[in-house]
């Protein structure tokens, strides 16, 4: 049975094929900012630990979200580790870098995340899909607060 919401289905898929995307890069920059938390070390260990624990906790609960938009479009969501390296536009973390690095790195992250929903806007516009586009402004909101700390971080 086809959804029958006033978007055609090319539209549709369209729009859930940039989803894919930034439900790909969402879930890598979730990973890495996991993986920082478990390994970051040095002088600002504790700080550090917890922002991270407060970003990636906001990640993992966005990839729900963005999937289930994803499911709401009758679209299927990438769900494999396969799928989603194909689709990311974020490099993966090789070794462990240093907190300043790290730093920088989910800096670069959460910027590529920014640009990938960016993207994404005047297709979702286009096919006036108010719920995506609901869901890219709080996607733009959240990266771009967190790439804000992050850069304050940097200048120091
Ligand atoms: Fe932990």
């Amino acid at each position: 049975m086809q959804p029958n919401i006033g978007i055609e289905e090319k539209t549709r898929q369209d729009v859930a094929k940039g989803l894919s995307r930034l439900l790909a890069d969402t879930y890598t920059l979730y990973l890495k900012t996991h993986g920082f938390h478990w390994n970051v070390t040095g002088p600002m260990f504790n700080n550090l630990h917890l922002m991270f624990e407060s970003q990636y906790t906001e990640l993992w609960n966005a990839t729900d979200v963005i999937a289930e938009r994803i499911r709401a479009l009758d679209a299927f969501a990438p769900g494999s580790y396969n799928e989603l390296g194909k689709l990311t536009s974020l490099k993966e973390a090789t070794g462990v870098p240093n907190a300043m690095d790290m730093i920088a790195q989910l800096l670069e992250g959460n910027e590529t995340v920014i640009r990938t929903a960016r993207g994404l806007v005047s297709a979702a516009e286009e096919a006036q899909d108010e719920a995506t586009l609901d869901l890219l402004t709080q996607r733009l909101q959240v990266h771009e607060k967190t790439a804000w700390m992050l850069r304050s971080l940097l200048r120091g």
